[in-house]
């Protein structure tokens, strides 16, 4: 399968004394050309579980497990007993991650242009005026109006909405297999919301990505996940389909989030259609 297979993950911080279980043995499957939701309350490890995979765990953490990686330019078996150095070559290249900020992937004191340039530049190995090129278009994938235009600005002078559309053109710069999005949509409101996960529908799609959509927001997961795991304290409690879990959720767990959710959204309803 491509894509990501993890198996018994487990994390835990601290010292011997007073370790903490982050993480207790995580099983989910991310293939590509799907988008797979990570939901669960705060603190349950979804951040975590995202870092893990990208080798980004807070320094001192244990992990075990296993984590299979399969691309189209390689695979590994294993990316937890990979070398610090061969995970740098896959990270922001082959496995790539947004953030709920997306000024915490961008440098504030430099133009979008530079910026895009000089990552396809440096992973892709091209010269300045194919990755000027590049960057063109990236941008007109991810809808960004008069990419030239775009290319000479800085971040400050972008509303949320186009920066995470440029943290998202930036991720997909060097033609990742897996992309992480962790909370992507939450710091915009809810019509750009809409936007931005319409345009991680397509680009997992068009691309065949492996998505890991990481969101407390089960109406987000609603509308938009394949499958859905459910997280709770270091644990899944539940995967399923989108319609198994949103409709027939298993642990009562589930149930409590799905209850807690406006009824819009139950069923995999309004969303669902505004985004189709
Ligand atoms: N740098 C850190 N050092 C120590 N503990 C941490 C660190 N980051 C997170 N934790 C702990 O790890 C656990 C899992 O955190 P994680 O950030 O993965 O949760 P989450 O599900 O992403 O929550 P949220 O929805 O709030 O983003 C929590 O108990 C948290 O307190
Ligand atoms: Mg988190």
């Amino acid at each position: 399968m491509s894509g990501l297979v993890i198996r018994g993950l487990t994390l835990e911080l601290g010292d011997r004394k007073n370790r903490k279980r982050i993480l207790r043995g995580i099983n989910l499957d991310i293939p590509a050309g799907s988008i797979t939701g990570l939901a669960g309350e705060s603190g349950s490890g979804k951040t975590m579980t995202g870092l893990a995979v990208i080798g980004l765990q807070p320094a001192g953490s244990t992990v075990g497990g296993t984590i299979e990686f399969t691309g189209r330019r390689g695979s590994v078996d294993n990316l937890l007993s990979i070398s610090p150095r061969a995970m740098n070559a896959l990270r922001g290249r082959d496995i790539s991650m947004i953030f709920q900020d997306p000024t915490a992937s961008l440098h504030p004191m430099l133009t979008i242009g530079r910026q895009l340039t000089d990552h396809l530049r440096h992973h892709l190995k091209v010269g300045g005026s194919e990755a000027r090129e590049r960057a063109i278009s990236l941008l007109e994938r991810v809808k960004v109006p008069d990419p030239p235009a775009a290319l000479r600005k800085y971040p400050h002078q972008f509303s949320g909405g186009q920066l995470q559309r440029i943290a998202i053109a930036i991720a997909l710069a060097c033609e990742p297999s897996v992309l992480i999005a962790d909370e992507p949509t939450t710091a915009l409101d809810v019509t750009v919301q809409a936007g931005i996960l319409r345009l991680l529908r397509e680009l997992c799609d068009s691309l065949d990505l492996a998505v890991l959509l990481v969101t407390h927001d089960l109406g987000v997961m609603s509308a938009l996940a394949d499958t859905i795991t459910v997280m709770r304290n270091g644990e899944v409690v539940e995967t399923g389909s989108r319609y198994q879990v949103i409709r027939e959720p298993v642990s009562e767990y589930t149930k409590s989030l799905i209850d807690a959710l406006p009824n819009a959204h139950r069923g995999a309803s309004s969303t669902e259609t505004e985004l189709n």
